[in-house]
């Protein structure tokens, strides 16, 4: 299992004004949580919760129908190119970054056991995809477009600019160079799938983009890159089993939610600090961030009381931010939490060669680079402890899809933990509909001339 330590968000530590009397707190909230865990799960498979996230590590068809299907593909295709954004591009991006070998694009294909390189298309830049079109050769790229609405502009627009170009290499045969990833009824993409004739996988219903990195959305991409799908579901079920623990003693997402809550309500620690000591983990901030933003971050409450609350999640990567962030965060406005993400043993070991030992760096020499990564980790979590500033840190004992699906739904459960405790919706996201209603209007959608009127007004 994944360890978790909070040492450092206690009132011994870090004094009365920052820390929490942890164990009585735990006392305190003991029954809340227990309510919070036990309704979870016993409304996961309710329709409309969207909790049917929670059931997704133990999705042995969608195993088996992207092997199936990879497995039929298998050496076709040089290039991957995932189109999606938000909840459907996050995740398989944050979890290829982890799993592949660093630099996978640039490796030979001997190097990458011959499997596919993989780009993920997350924007709308047309310079950044007019180059990428440049470097890839459409008639090997197998283009996987995500979208649960099917109808997402960002990734449409995308898809309309790439099925052209691909008709016009490939002619008629062009739809076996893409496979849709969509709701299994609605939506645009449902209805071209089906008049076109594409290859289709399936987002489950109550599954909202932030929580659907383990259905098809995130295992179709691994699957094709060769990523072990069985061991990362091993890690979500193992975890889930875990955190099915009612007793937050003994439950480590609910111990991170409640210690995130109090300090957010009671510390004035309103913004939580994502930083793996990882390059490879430096995408999972990325996908934390808009788990922790979109869930949490909320005007009404469920009572239907206006609150605008939610922590906000800031993204950071040791070492490299120790020379960018760290001075704010233990002199600056005491506001935060850090949650440190540290890996205890790394694929592969660096030697520092013992040279210029007659001078100032030769301490360095005849030790690895793990070591003074790690070093730097806990050095820089005690200093912050002695500025009084909390934080808790996570550790894996390595890089691998056990661990990495272990993480990642204990972030999921800690969200939605959160959430409660918060008592707000975590699964919707009205703030996110006015800015795509102008975007409609601006750009001559039917429907939106009211919207349009009212852009052009206030624009001017
Ligand atoms: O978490 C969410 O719901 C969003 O970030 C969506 O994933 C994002 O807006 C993309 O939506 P769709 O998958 O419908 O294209």
């Amino acid at each position: 299992m994944i360890e978790f330590d909070y040492r450092n968000v206690s009132a011994e530590i870090l004094g009365e004004e920052n820390g929490l009397n942890i164990e009585e707190e735990f006392n305190n909230y003991n029954d809340r949580i227990a309510r919070i865990i036990n309704e979870l799960n016993s409304k996961k498979d309710k329709p409309g919760q969207w909790l049917q996230w929670m059931n997704l590590g133990y999705s042995e068809e969608t195993v088996w129908l992207v092997k199936e299907y990879a497995a039929m593909i298998n050496g076709r295709f040089d290039n991957i190119l995932v189109l999606g954004i938000g909840g459907s591009a996050l995740g398989g991006y944050a979890v290829c970054e982890a799993l592949l070998k660093p630099y996978w694009n640039l490796l030979t294909p001997e190097q990458r056991n011959n499997l596919p390189r993989i780009f993920f298309l997350d924007n709308i830049d047309p310079d950044q995809i007019n180059s990428l079109l440049d470097i890839l050769d459409l008639k090997k790229t197998l283009v996987n477009v995500i979208t649960k609405s099917g109808s997402t502009a960002e990734t449409m627009s995308q898809f309309m600019i790439i099925k052209n170009r691909l008709q016009e290499e490939i002619g008629d045969n062009y739809t076996r160079n893409i496979v849709a990833t969509t709701d299994q009824n609605s939506g645009i993409l449902r209805q071209i799938s089906n008049e076109e004739g594409y290859k289709t996988f399936v987002i489950p219903d109550d599954v909202g983009g932030r929580f659907s990195v383990f259905s098809a959305v995130g295992l179709l991409p691994f699957a094709l890159v060769g990523i072990n799908i069985e061991e990362l579901m091993q890690g979500i079920k193992d975890m889930d089993l875990a955190l099915k623990n009612t007793d937050i003693r003994h439950n480590i997402a609910a111990q991170n939610a409640l210690i995130h809550y109090l300090m957010d309500s009671q510390k004035g620690k309103n913004m939580t600090v994502m930083m793996p000591y990882s390059s490879r983990l430096k995408y999972i901030s990325d996908w934390f961030v808009q788990l922790w933003a979109e869930s949490l971050g909320k005007e009404y409450n469920r009572n239907g009381e206006k609150v605008n609350i939610g922590p906000t999640p800031i993204k950071a990567l040791g070492a490299t931010d120790q020379h960018s962030q760290i001075q704010l965060y233990n002199e600056g406005p005491n506001n935060k939490i850090i949650n440190f993400i540290r890996v205890k043993e790394f694929d592969t070991t660096l030697d520092i060669p013992k040279i210029f030992e007659y001078t100032g760096i030769g301490y360095l020499g005849g030790k690895t680079i793990n070591s003074l990564l790690n070093a730097e980790a806990d050095a820089t979590r005690v200093a912050l402890a002695d500025y009084q500033r909390p934080n808790v840190t996570i550790t894996l004992e390595k890089i691998n899809p056990y661990n990495i699906g272990q993480l990642l739904y204990m972030l999921e459960v800690q969200t939605a933990i959160a959430g409660e405790l918060y008592n707000i919706n975590t699964f919707n996201q009205p703030g996110v509909e006015q800015a795509k209603n102008y975007t409609y209007a601006l750009m001559g959608r039917a429907g939106y001339e009211e919207s349009a009127q009212d852009l052009q007004a206030k624009m001017h």
